[in-house]
C-alpha cells in the first residue's frame, strides 16, 4: 500500500515516500542525512504529537530540536532568525540537514532556513497537514512573509526527500483537512479527469481518513504537481495553472480578513467561480459546473463568495494578486474538469457578472 514517488528534477530529483507509520521508519531517513547533525524543526502543536517519535528515529545524530509559536504570523524573518541563531550556537556546519516536521509554514520556513543557511543545506520534509502534503512538499518553493506581502521572501530549493504519514492527518482538525482536500480537487480539475470522476467516487472514504483511499489520492495529488513543475520549475508558464482559483480565493482571504477563511476554503470557493466564469463563456457546460460545487459541497468546502465582498473590491484585490502580470489580469479557467487554461481572453462583463455579490453562481 505504501508507495514512492521519484521527483525527476535533474541533480535535484527526490523521493517522496507516502505511507502510514513512515514517521519511524529509520531506513527512511539515513539515505538523506550526510553529516552528523540534524535540526529538528517543529511546532507548539505539532511537537507534542509526533516531536519524540522522529526524535528517537534520529538517535545517534547530533540532534537539536527547535520548537516554533504556531501559527501563519509566525512565518516571519524574525522567527526565522531563531532557526539561523540555533543552528549558529550548535556549530551546525554545511552537511547539516534541516527536517522540517509540520505543515506549511513551518515547512516553508525550515526550507528557506536551509536554502539559505550557509549558501545552503540540506532538509528533509515531514509534512502534517493535508495542504502540506499535496502541495507545499512538492515544487521547492520556501520563504517566509513580509508585513507587505505574503511569501515575498524566499527561494527555490528542493528537499533530500520527503516523508509523508498519513497516519498523522488522523490529529489534524476536520476544517484543516477539508482545505487540504481543496488543494486535491483542485489538480483533478486542472488536468486529471479521471482523478476527479475517482474523488467522486471516494470522497466519503477520505473524509473518514481511510488510509488506502488516502495514500492513493495523496500520491495522484503529488504527481500532479510533479508533473507541472517538473515541466516547468521557475514557473515561467505552465506552473501558473496550479493557481487555479487563488486569484478569486487569494481575494476571499484578505477581503474576509486573514485567518477568517482558510486558504483551501478561498481556493474552493474561487475554483467554483472559475467554474462560474468559464461557463459563462460557453467553455464549461453547466453539468460539469454542477459537477464542480456538488464535490466541493461534500468535502464541506464553501462554493460560493461571501458577499461581504463588492465587485470592485474583488476587482482591486485580484489586481494586486501578484500572480497579476504586466498589469493585465490573467486567469485559470476551465475548458472542461481536467483542462485548464491560462487566459487573459475573458469577457470583463463576463467577469463582473461571476463576482456580482450575492448573485446565484451558474450551477444547480
Ligand atoms: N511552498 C509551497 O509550495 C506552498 C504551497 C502551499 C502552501 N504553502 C504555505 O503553507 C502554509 C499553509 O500550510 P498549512 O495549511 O499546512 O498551514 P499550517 O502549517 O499553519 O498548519 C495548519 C494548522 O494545523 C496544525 N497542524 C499541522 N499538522 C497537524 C497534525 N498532524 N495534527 C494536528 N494539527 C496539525 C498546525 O500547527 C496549524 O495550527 C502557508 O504559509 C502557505 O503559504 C506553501
Ligand atoms: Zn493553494
Amino acid at each position: 500500500m505504501n508507495t514512492t514517488l521519484n521527483l525527476d528534477l535533474g541533480d535535484r530529483s527526490y523521493p517522496i515516500y507516502i505511507g502510514s507509520d513512515l514517521l519511524t521508519n529509520v531506513g527512511l531517513y539515513h539515505p538523506h542525512i550526510r553529516g552528523r547533525q540534524v535540526m529538528l524543526v517543529s511546532n507548539e502543536t505539532v511537537a507534542p504529537l509526533y516531536l519524540q517519535r522522529v526524535a528517537a528515529v534520529l538517535d545517534g545524530y547530533q540532534l537539536a530540536q527547535l520548537v516554533l509559536p504556531d501559527g501563519e504570523e509566525f512565518k516571519t524573518l524574525d522567527v526565522l532568525n531563531r532557526i539561523f541563531s540555533a543552528l549558529l550556537e550548535n556549530r551546525f556546519n554545511r552537511n547539516c540537514c534541516l527536517v522540517a516536521l509540520g505543515g506549511g509554514v513551518i515547512g516553508d520556513m525550515t526550507g528557506f532556513d536551509a536554502a539559505s543557511y550557509q549558501r545552503g543545506v540540506d532538509f528533509i520534509q515531514i509534512p502534517t497537514t493535508l495542504l502540506a502534503q499535496v502541495d507545499s512538499s512538492v515544487g521547492g518553493k520556501t520563504g517566509v512573509n513580509h508585513a507587505l506581502g505574503k511569501n515575498m521572501i524566499g527561494a527555490f530549493h528542493q528537499p533530500r526527500c520527503v516523508i509523508i504519514d498519513t497516519a498523522t492527518l488522523d490529529t489534524l482538525d476536520d476544517r484543516q483537512f477539508s482545505a487540504g482536500l481543496a488543494e486535491v480537487i483542485k489538480y483533478g480539475l486542472i488536468e486529471d479527469a479521471d482523478f476527479f470522476a475517482w474523488l467522486e467516487e471516494h470522497i466519503d472514504a477520505l473524509l473518514a481518513r481511510d488510509t488506502t483511499s488516502l495514500i492513493y489520492a495523496i500520491e495522484r495529488s503529488c504527481l500532479c504537481k510533479a508533473d507541472i513543475v517538473a515541466a516547468d520549475e521557475r514557473e515561467s508558464g505552465k506552473r501558473a495553472l496550479l493557481n487555479l482559483g487563488h486569484t478569486f480565493g487569494h481575494a476571499i482571504e484578505t477581503g474576509m480578513g486573514y485567518g477568517n477563511w482558510l486558504h483551501g476554503e478561498g481556493v474552493a470557493a474561487g475554483m467554483a467561480m472559475a467554474a462560474d466564469l468559464s461557463a459563462r463563456h460557453g467553455w464549461l457546460s453547466t453539468e460539469d459546473v454542477a459537477r464542480v460545487r456538488a464535490l466541493l459541497t461534500r468535502a464541506r468546502l464553501p462554493v460560493d463568495a461571501p458577499a461581504e465582498i463588492s465587485r470592485q473590491q474583488f476587482l482591486d484585490l485580484m489586481s494586486v494578486d501578484k500572480k497579476a502580470v504586466d498589469g493585465g489580469l490573467r486567469l485559470i479557467l476551465l475548458d472542461a474538469i481536467g483542462q485548464a487554461k491560462i487566459t487573459a481572453d475573458y469577457q470583463p462583463g463576463l467577469l463582473d457578472a461571476t463576482l456580482e455579490p450575492g448573485l446565484s453562481l451558474t450551477g444547480p
